[in-house]
C-alpha cells in the first residue's frame, strides 16, 4: 500500500505560525497537483476554523470525533472532510479533544496511538502528504505526532525568544530518538519576517550560521492579509486572488522547496535520526 509522507509541525513557542504554515503549505502543495491531508492536533480549533469553519461539539448529536479515535484505537477514515480547496482534505478537530493530554497519560503505548489510528485508516493511500498541526506544547499529543511521522520541520518567528527556544525544543525531540529512530528534521522555517526588521536579519544570520542547510532559504514574511484570510476560511491563495500576492509567492516557494527537500532527504539511505547537536546546533543558537 502506498503511504504518503506524513510531517509534523511543531514549536512549543505560540504563535510561530505553525497553523498558518499548515494550512498554506497544504492549500500549496494541493495547487500543484499533490493530494494532502491536514490534521488538526489542537484543541484551540484554528486549523479547523481557518478551512472549514469551527465545529460545534455536541456529545449526543457528534457521532465520532478524534479524541474518539484516539481512545478507541480507530481508523480516521470517517473524520476525513473535504476542505474548499480541491485536493486538499482535513480531520477537524472538536473541544472535546481537550481532555485528550489527560487521557493520554494512562493509555498502554501512549505514545504510539495516533499513529496505530494511521495505519489503520484506508483512504491514507489516497494521500501523498499529510501534515500535522500541533498545539504549542511538548506533551502527549506532540509526541504522538512525531512517532507518527517521517519529519518534523518548525515554524519560528524571526525574533530573539523564539529563537533561542529552539534549543529546548531541540532537546525535547532529541529525547525522543528511541520511540521515533526514523524522524528526521526537514527544517526550520523563518516565519513573520520583515526585512526592514534588523532583528529578523540578525536572526536569521544567528540561524543560517547554525542550522546551515536545516534552516529553510523560504522565508514567511509578515502579511495583513493572512490575518484576514482565516475569518472567512478561505487559504491565502484563494483570499489574495494574485500571483503577486505576498503570501501566495512565499507559499509556492515554500512548497517548491519543501517538495526537494523531501526529495533529497528520501535519496539518503540512512535515517537521519534525530541528533539534537548536530540538528540544532543548540548550544550555538543558545550563545549566539
Ligand atoms: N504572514 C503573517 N504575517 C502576520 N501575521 C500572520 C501571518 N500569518 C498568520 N498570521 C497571524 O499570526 C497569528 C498566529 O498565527 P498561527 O495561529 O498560525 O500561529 P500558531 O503557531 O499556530 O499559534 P498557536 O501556537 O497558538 O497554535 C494568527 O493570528 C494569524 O492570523
Ligand atoms: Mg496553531
Amino acid at each position: 500500500m502506498k503511504k504518503p509522507i506524513i510531517v509534523t509541525l511543531v514549536n512549543h513557542k505560540g504563535g510561530c505560525l505553525k497553523t498558518s504554515v499548515t494550512a498554506s503549505l497544504g492549500a500549496a502543495l494541493a495547487r500543484v497537483g499533490k493530494k494532502v491531508l491536514v490534521v488538526d492536533l489542537d484543541a484551540q480549533q484554528n486549523l479547523t476554523s481557518s478551512l472549514i469553519g469551527p465545529i460545534a461539539y455536541d456529545p449526543e448529536e457528534e457521532p465520532f470525533t478524534l479524541y474518539e479515535a484516539l481512545m478507541e484505537e480507530a481508523g480516521l477514515d470517517d473524520l476525513i472532510t473535504p476542505t474548499g480547496t480541491r485536493g486538499l482534505d482535513i480531520i477537524p478537530v472538536t473541544e472535546d479533544f481537550a481532555g485528550t493530554e489527560i487521557s493520554l497519560v494512562s493509555a498502554t503505548g501512549r505514545e504510539g496511538i495516533l499513529k496505530l489510528c494511521l495505519e489503520r485508516t484506508t483512504r491514507l493511500a489516497e494521500y501523498d502528504f499529510v501534515l500535522f498541526d500541533n498545539p504549542p506544547s511538548i506533551g502527549l499529543v506532540v509526541m504522538n505526532s512525531l512517532v507518527a511521522s517521517d519529519y518534523f520541520m518548525v515554524p519560528c518567528s524571526a525574533e530573539y525568544l523564539p529563537m533561542v527556544g529552539l534549543t529546548l525544543l531541540g532537546t525535547s525531540i532529541g529525547k525522543m530518538q528511541k520511540l521515533a529512530p526514523s524522524l528526521q528534521v526537514l527544517g526550520v522555517v523563518l516565519t513573520n519576517y520583515s526585512h526592514r526588521e534588523s532583528i529578523c536579519r540578525k536572526t536569521e544570520n544567528i540561524l543560517r550560521d547554525q542550522l546551515g542547510e536545516n534552516l529553510f532559504n523560504t522565508r514567511v514574511r509578515v502579511n495583513t492579509k493572512a490575518k484576514s484570510a482565516p475569518s472567512v476560511q478561505k487559504t491565502i491563495f484563494d483570499f489574495e486572488n494574485s500571483a503577486q500576492g505576498r503570501g501566495t509567492q512565499d507559499y509556492s516557494k515554500l512548497a517548491e522547496e519543501f517538495l526537494e527537500r523531501v526529495e533529497a532527504k528520501g535519496q539518503t539511505t540512512m535515517p537521519n535520526a534525530v541528533s539534537q547537536e548536530e540538528d540544532f546546533g543548540q548550544e550555538q543558537v543558545a550563545n549566539g
